[in-house]
């Protein structure tokens, strides 16, 4: 229990990745309020099982006031919020010359103004309790384009502007006790990749050194790592934890 009595908030909890993380904090101590548009059930009586608290906050992070309303149920039932995980996100697959207007601003909308929005909501909490801890889920695709999936240009770009946000945060906050950190992810073994081809799953693992796909439960303990006391002095870090995809 290395984060015992933390109120934490998890974007996308209702989604693969969201979900495992919300269980691996709570498991650490936790009570996780679970942020999403859909499907919290599960991430519900996966917190609930391990004896913390949970909180199911349906909202649409790409709308701010929604976004504020839902963090301020959280603040008002706990007090505040001391860990942030930003986690909902998702792509789309389309050739970067017939991407449409309204595409691109949904790209950016889902992947990065999300991120302003929860992170806008969530930081007076943590300047009022004297700290706080904000990880942020980008995506391989940030650092190294259509690595990952060809295509995804609109993704590509707002997942790297988590990771200047990242940065930027993790300056302006640095003398608040708030650390800002980001993990890159490389190919997750969530349900998603279930709909691989066995060749297209040939493709992929050809070109990750480990010729592993990452698991969730993996990525969960980075994140308990950042939002340890231990990491105080870690911020602004971008860590791919892709099985050197991206080298
Ligand atoms: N799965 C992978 O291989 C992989 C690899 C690299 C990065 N990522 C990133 O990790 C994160 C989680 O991925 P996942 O595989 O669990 O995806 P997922 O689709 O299973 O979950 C994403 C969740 O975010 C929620 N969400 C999307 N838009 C929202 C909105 N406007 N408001 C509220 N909730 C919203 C969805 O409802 C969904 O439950 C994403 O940001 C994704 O880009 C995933």
């Amino acid at each position: 229990m290395r984060l015992a009595g933390k109120k934490a908030v998890v974007t996308g909890a209702g989604g693969a990745m969201g979900k495992v993380f919300s269980e691996v904090l709570a498991r650490e101590g936790c009570d996780v309020a679970g942020l999403d548009v859909q499907g919290l059930d599960l991430f519900g009586d996966a917190v609930r099982a391990t004896g913390r608290a949970a909180l199911e906050l349906k909202a649409d992070i790409t709308d701010l006031e929604a976004t504020q309303a839902a963090i301020g149920q959280a603040v008002e039932a706990w007090g505040g919020v001391d860990i942030l995980v930003n986690n909902a996100g998702g792509g789309m697959v389309r050739k970067f010359h017939e991407m449409t207007a309204d595409e691109w601003r949904r790209m950016v909308d889902v992947n990065l103004t999300s991120v302003f929005n929860v992170t806008r909501a969530v930081v007076p909490s943590m300047l009022e309790r004297g700290g706080g801890r904000i990880v942020n889920i980008a995506s391989i695709a940030a650092l190294r384009g259509g690595r990952l999936v060809r295509h995804a240009t609109g993704y590509a770009a707002a997942k790297a502007g988590v990771v200047g946000l990242t940065k930027a945060l993790a300056i302006e906050y640095a003398t608040d006790g708030i650390t800002v950190n980001c993990i890159a992810p490389g190919a997750q073994q969530t349900p998603g990749r279930d709909r691989d081809t066995p060749e297209g799953r040939e493709a992929l693992l050809a070109q990750i050194p480990t010729k592993t796909l990452g698991r969730p439960e993996d990525l969960a303990e980075s994140i308990v790592h950042f939002c340890l006391p231990s990491a105080a002095y870690l911020t602004g870090v971008i860590l791919p934890q892709d099985g050197g995809h991206g080298i």
